[in-house]
């Protein structure tokens, strides 16, 4: 083939994959047929777009074979057009449809830029009693109102670890929001996860729910405890960690791939060996670290008082917060 004629294919191929829909069906990929399809779609990958953001080990279980997964991820990435470098204007582009969910509280907001973002993965660290769960059910809350209000007008995923979730606490929370309290739960989707494989399952179910029943956020509390019981002590560290960067890499995939805010709480654990300083760290060491995109400590003041803080990130300012848990949830 002729250099010109080489360069021609390109770009009619490029122009292809500006056109493609990531709505297309998974069938329409070179090299995916009938079978393959349908054995995809068993596992949750119905469109192009679901598998341009599987990783390599996901697909390979379903097909087999690494290299016909890397083959046909790379050919759903190039269908979309996202195998390319793209100029720091199109980042900034995408950066500013990026969705915010309002926390309900204003000085929080203004510390996040104005509330938890889509397309990423927000961690909440802290005590035992620091206000993560309540946090959760207020966001379940708030991401359902008006766009004018902080919401998406949108549902909410939650996946309970620990059976502290309480429907209760999302009546007052939406009667004080002006939200019919029936409708606020109905659309909470909610799952109980009874081990960390669980969990995982129902992470891969929610990514398939998360168009269909049009929800933006996306809500793991807590994401380590099961992890941590499952597998105590340094022997077992290794694997643990193992499993865990897979399921926040599951969860930053989707959070991207689908503008969905993701919400996960985690521990805080003592660390024996500092002296000074805070004592304290949040636990899941690295893989939460760098998992997460933002990371907010939560900390216990007096009574009802707790204070909140971004650590960690590159884009905050560093500032403390603090609000008050209420019965109508979480106030300045
Ligand atoms: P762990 O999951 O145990 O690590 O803690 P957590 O950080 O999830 O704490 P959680 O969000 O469950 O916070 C519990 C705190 O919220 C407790 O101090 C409760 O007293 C308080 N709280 C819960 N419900 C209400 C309520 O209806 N009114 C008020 N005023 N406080 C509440
Ligand atoms: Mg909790």
């Amino acid at each position: 083939m002729t250099s010109k004629k080489k360069k021609q294919e390109a770009e009619a191929a490029a122009q292809v994959a500006v056109q493609a829909s990531p709505e297309l069906d998974v069938e329409e990929l070179e090299g995916v047929g009938r079978v393959t399809g349908a054995r995809l779609k068993e596992r949750g990958y119905y469109t192009v777009h679901d598998v341009a953001f599987a990783s390599v080990k996901e697909l390979a279980e379903i097909l087999g074979n690494e290299e016909r997964a890397q083959q046909i991820i790379n050919a759903a990435r190039k269908m979309l057009g996202l195998n390319a470098f793209i100029t720091a204007l199109e980042v900034y582009d995408r950066r500013k449809k990026v969705r915010r969910i309002s926390t309900g509280i204003k000085a929080l907001d203004e510390l996040l830029g104005g509330g938890i973002e889509t397309k990423a993965v927000t961690e909440i660290a802290g005590e035992f009693g620091s206000g993560k769960t309540q946090l959760c059910h207020q966001l379940a809350v708030m991401v359902q109102l008006p766009e004018d209000r902080g919401g998406l007008n949108a549902k909410a995923i939650y996946i309970d670890t620990e059976n502290t979730f309480r429907p209760e606490r999302i009546v007052q929370i939406a009667k004080a929001r002006g939200l019919d309290p029936d409708e606020a739960l109905r659309n909470i989707l909610y799952a109980r996860a009874y081990s960390s494989d669980h969990q995982m399952l129902l992470v891969e179910q929610a990514k398939s729910m998360v168009k269909r029943q049009g929800a933006s956020l996306l809500i793991v509390d807590c994401v380590i405890a099961h992890f941590r019981a499952e597998y105590p002590g340094r022997e077992n560290l290794a694997e643990r960690q193992q499993k865990l960067n897979k399921h926040v890499a599951d969860l930053l995939r989707i959070a991207d791939a689908y503008d969905v805010a993701v919400v996960i709480t985690n521990q805080v654990m003592a660390q024996p060996d500092v002296f000074f300083g805070n004592p304290l760290r949040p636990a899941g060491g690295n893989i939460l670290a760098h998992g997460a995109t933002y990371r907010i400590w939560l900390r216990k003041s007096k009574e009802n008082i707790r204070i909140a803080k971004i650590f960690d990130s590159p884009y905050h300012p560093e500032g403390e917060v603090s609000f008050r848990i209420t019965e109508e949830g979480l106030v300045d």
